[in-house]
């Protein structure tokens, strides 16, 4: 009987690998808490919406996931961007957390010959909430377009995205934001939105 019970006791821990997943690539819908910890005791910062993520494993209390991003080496490294040398934001890290050996791996050194900085590949997990994330962010960029639209063509004709770099966008899009009434998260998914279409755009959409 003993026998049997350490039989069933491994085959429940066979088992348990059934609720992780096989890493695909998942988005972010809205801004969400990260954590250090499954327990989700430890906030340590936020993803912003529509920033690509990697799902390591779901349990019942929370979903473990992958981030992999650029930081620069000037500063705290509190914020992590989307892609080399383009300030296009997907994470930002609370000071406590980021200066104090969080358990991230640099996997690439680069430097930006634009600016002279150094922007490093950067990859670490961290938990979150049990939330929906979707594989196909169509219809989040068809809402946040819309929104654009209608937002930032009340004064002059809808500008084209690819007017400006995905850097440039931030100040041109700041000196105009606040001609608008839209609250922080939705200016923050319409300037990713024109930043991931500008002129230096490699991905989409
Ligand atoms: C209250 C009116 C108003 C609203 C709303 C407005 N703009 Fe403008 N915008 C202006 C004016 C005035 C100018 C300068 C004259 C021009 O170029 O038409 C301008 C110019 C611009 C330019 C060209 C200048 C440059 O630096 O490239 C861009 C791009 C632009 N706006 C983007 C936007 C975006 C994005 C939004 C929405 C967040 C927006 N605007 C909302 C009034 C507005």
């Amino acid at each position: 009987m003993k026998l049997l019970s350490k039989i069933a006791l491994c085959l429940l821990g066979l088992l348990t690998p059934i609720l992780s997943f096989s890493n695909p690539t998942n988005y972010t819908t809205e801004i969400i808490p990260l954590f250090a910890d499954e327990n989700l005791t430890q906030k340590i910062g936020q993803l912003e919406a529509g920033a690509e993520i990697k799902l390591v494993q779901t349990t019942a209390k929370a979903s473990e996931i992958e981030l992999n991003l650029w930081q620069k080496t000037k500063g705290f490294g509190r914020i992590w961007y989307h892609d080399f040398a383009k300030n296009i934001t997907d994470a930002i890290f609370e000071k406590d957390f980021i200066s104090n050996n969080p358990p991230l791996e640099i996997l690439a050194d680069k430097e930006d010959p634009n600016t002279g900085l150094i922007w490093q590949k950067v990859k670490m997990n961290v938990w979150v909430e049990n939330s929906e994330f979707t594989q196909d962010l169509t219809n989040f960029w068809a809402n946040t377009e819309n929104t654009y639209k209608t937002e930032c063509s009340v004064c002059h004709k809808q500008r084209d995205p690819k007017m400006h770099d995905a850097n440039e966008w931030i100040a041109v899009f700041n000196g105009m934001v606040g001609f608008t009434d839209m609250d922080e998260a939705t200016q923050r998914k319409v300037l990713r939105y024109l930043q991931m279409n500008a002129a230096d755009s490699n991905s989409h959409k």
